[in-house]
């Protein structure tokens, strides 16, 4: 299925399987797929590593300010995957850890930093064809894009899914504090003044607690097809 140049947004609250969801939607039709929430992620590890986060969790807001300007993150295919770099260093695996998970949500909150992100996903998007995954990207950053995906699923199935997830990548954790994890985010990311997680009106709602992906491929062909009535196709998969 030939798809035009267009930008999918598909938000939702944490470990929903957004950017699984958009990994194999954008290797499906040809899209660059671009994860928002790596950014959010990359610019905690740096506030991390430069000292600027506390002992008691407090944010040196004034001295992260003043250093984003130097914070060089992008983007960079490898092994037919985008992952995030700051130089020369890929940090896609430092970024997902629970540390910097239980960072993240206050970091996001900042306006500047929000800011700062929205631009260089604007950028990134330039030419269109991005399939992006986040919290507010059909309602804030994207609000013209053509495709509009808002995911759900039951809290204890995300729970388990992330976990899985964790444990697979070897670290040490259980599903009460991975549960707990989720919850102070989805709170911190529905709540915040500055474009908190939000599902923009004309989103179409994937709720994905008792599907496969396969399952979620075929809504998303049939969503695509009934939105692009000119394009015929089938998945690959
Ligand atoms: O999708 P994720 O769990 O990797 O996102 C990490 C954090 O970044 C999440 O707690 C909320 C924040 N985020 C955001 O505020 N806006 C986005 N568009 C994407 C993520």
């Amino acid at each position: 299925m030939n798809l035009p140049d267009i930008i999918i947004a598909v938000d939702g609250c944490s470990s929903t399987g957004k950017s699984t969801f958009a990994k194999l939607v954008a290797a499906e039709f040809g899209l660059l797929y671009l994860d928002s929430g790596a950014m959010y992620r990359g610019v905690t590890l740096f506030a991390m590593e430069q000292g600027f986060i506390g002992q008691d969790g407090s944010i040196d807001q004034a001295a992260l300010q003043q250093a984003i300007g130097q914070l060089d993150l992008h983007f960079e295919r490898q092994d037919g995957a985008t992952k995030l770099h700051t130089g020369a260093r890929c940090i896609e695996s430092e970024i997902r850890t629970l540390q910097v998970s239980g960072y993240v949500s206050p970091i996001s909150a900042i306006p500047f930093v929000r800011s700062w992100v929205d631009e260089r996903l604007h950028a990134f998007s330039e030419g269109g064809r991005v399939i992006m995954d986040g919290r507010d990207i059909g309602a804030t950053v994207f609000p013209n894009a053509q495709v509009k995906v808002f995911m759900t699923a039951s809290e204890e199935v995300r729970a388990q899914r992330r976990l899985e997830e964790l444990v697979a990548k070897g670290q040490n954790t259980s599903f009460e504090e991975v549960l707990a994890n989720l919850r102070e985010r989805d709170y911190i990311d529905s709540h915040r003044e500055t474009s908190p997680l939000r599902q923009a009106p004309d989103a179409f709602v994937l709720d994905n607690t008792h599907m496969t992906l396969h399952e979620e491929l075929v809504w998303m062909l049939g969503l695509l097809q009934g939105k692009f009535t000119l394009l015929e196709g089938s998945l690959s998969c």
